[in-house]
This record gives structure tokens, C-alpha cells and sequence, in this order.
């Protein structure tokens, strides 16, 4: 927590789609003091309480463990779709590896601050598709790290409330396809609302266990309406 209590959050992947939307979701809040989004390449924008960090390994974050002191939560929003992994070495490497890496760095920088690793829906260890034993794996491998908290976060279809700087065919098409049935609640969730559940999240003191969509827009939904949350005319109405 920082010198006028406000939470500080760091934010892996913020370049992306769902990073997008978490750093967006904590710089709208006004009880968070500070953000630092960890990132190999700069984002398009900057603002007031957002400090970028840069990393040039994912696997030795020893360069920026000092930027990982302090914190309150660490949103884990790395992370590539299988059909970009060049194979399935590499998507295990950067879906995993990279996320014990980051769990590891912070149960040493930050001890007491919650880890919110975003894993996807359908992940499961005896699923027939690999990358959803991946995603389970990580969530359990994540979960004996003994971490002082630790959530796996499982949206379906990420739907872009605040656009990124780059979308790809496959983000596009899928926002193309699941916006006219946003309104089902195990179908897609906004970026930015998964900000919001997050921060709910690490606010309600919720330890660990695994957030399906459904729940994640019910917390981003009691985000929502929490009081002091939101700069006045800021707040959002969808999920
Ligand atoms: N999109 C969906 O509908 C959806 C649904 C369920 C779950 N998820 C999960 O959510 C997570 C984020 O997905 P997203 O849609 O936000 O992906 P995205 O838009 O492609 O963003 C991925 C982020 O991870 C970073 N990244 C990827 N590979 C990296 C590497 N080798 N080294 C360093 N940084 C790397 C990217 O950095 P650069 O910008 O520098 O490339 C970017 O910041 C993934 O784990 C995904 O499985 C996504």
C-alpha cells in the first residue's frame, strides 16, 4: 500500500487485449495509487500514476525485481493464444514458465500481495486440447507456489471495452462473433471488466480458487457499484 493508502498494482502483459483492460480498470479507480505495467515494449499511452517497467526476460525477473516491492496485487495478463505459439515448447514456456517466474518474483518482492493469473475458460488437466492442461497445470503449479494469494482467472471470449493497440484476426473475429450475445454471462467479458474483478477481488480479501466467467462480471458488477471506485461520471454499465 503506498503513503496515502491507495493500493499499488503491476500489471504483466498490459500491451494486450486483457492487460489493456486491467490497467485501464486500475486507472479509473481512484483507491489505487499506483500502477506499473511490466512490458517488453513501451504502451501507446501514458498517465498519472501509471509507471512503465521494462523487461527483456520473462524467465529472470531479477532485473525488475525492485519494481516488484510494494505491491498489493500483481495481474498476470501475459500470455499468447496456441495458434501463435511457434510450437507447443513455446506456448508452455510463456504460459507457464513465464507465470511461475512472475508468481515466484512476487512471493519474494511482495509477500502479502495477491496474484491473479488469467487462464482461460475450459481449462482442465485432462482436457483432449493442450493448451488447457497447460492452463491447468499453471493454475496448480501456481497454487503450490504458497503464495499469500493466488486466483486463476477464467474468461471466455475477452470482448475489447478499451481497445489495444493491436488486435489480432483471431480477437477481431472473435469480438465480431460474441458482441450480439454479450449479454449471455458465460459467453465473453470486457477487458476492462476484468480489471474491475480483479481489484473487487483483492478487495473482498478473497485468498485463492479458480473465478469462472460468470463470476467475474458478478464481481466486476459489485465493482461497479461500490462506492469511491470511480471518478464521478466515470462509471461503466456493461459486463
Ligand atoms: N483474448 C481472449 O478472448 C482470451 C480468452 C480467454 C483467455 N485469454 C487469455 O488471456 C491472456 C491474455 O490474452 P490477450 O487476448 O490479452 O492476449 P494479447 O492481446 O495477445 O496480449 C498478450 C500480452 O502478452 C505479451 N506477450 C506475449 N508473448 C510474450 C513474450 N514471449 N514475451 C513477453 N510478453 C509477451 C504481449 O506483449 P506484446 O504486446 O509485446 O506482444 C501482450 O502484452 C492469455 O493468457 C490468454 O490465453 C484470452
Amino acid at each position: 500500500m503506498s503513503a496515502t493508502g491507495g493500493l499499488r498494482v503491476a500489471v504483466f502483459g498490459a500491451t494486450g487485449l486483457a492487460g489493456t483492460g486491467v490497467v485501464r480498470a486500475c486507472l479509473e479507480d481512484p483507491r489505487i495509487a499506483e500502477v506499473r505495467s511490466v512490458t517488453r515494449r513501451p504502451l501507446r499511452f501514458s498517465e498519472p500514476g501509471l509507471k512503465e517497467v521494462r523487461c527483456h526476460d520473462f524467465l529472470d525477473l531479477d532485473p525488475v525485481a525492485p519494481d516488484l516491492e510494494g505491491l498489493d496485487a500483481l495481474c498476470f495478463c501475459l500470455g499468447i493464444s496456441a495458434s501463435q505459439a511457434a510450437s507447443q515448447e513455446d506456448y508452455r514456456r510463456i504460459t507457464h514458465d513465464f507465470a511461475l517466474a512472475a508468481g515466484r518474483a512476487t512471493r519474494a518482492a511482495s509477500p502479502q500481495a495477491a496474484f491473479h493469473f488469467i487462464s482461460g475458460s475450459g481449462a482442465g488437466e485432462r482436457s483432449w486440447m493442450s493448451w488447457a492442461r497447460v492452463k491447468a497445470e499453471t493454475e496448480r503449479d501456481l497454487a503450490r507456489l504458497g503464495l499469500a494469494r493466488c486466483l486463476s482467472w477464467r474468461p471466455a471470449m475477452i470482448l475489447p471495452e478499451e481497445a489495444p493497440d493491436r488486435l489480432t484476426w483471431v480477437q477481431m473475429l472473435g469480438g465480431a462473433l460474441a458482441r450480439p450475445l454479450a449479454f449471455l454471462p458465460d459467453f465473453s467479458v470486457g477487458n476492462v471488466a476484468i480489471g474491475e474483478a480483479m481489484i473487487q477481488a483483492t478487495f473482498e480479501g478473497r485468498k485463492d480458487g479458480v473465478v469462472e466467467n460468470r463470476e467475474i462480471r458478478e464481481l466486476a458488477a459489485r465493482h461497479r457499484a461500490a462506492p469511491g471506485a470511480h471518478q464521478p461520471d466515470q462509471r461503466r454499465g456493461g459486463g
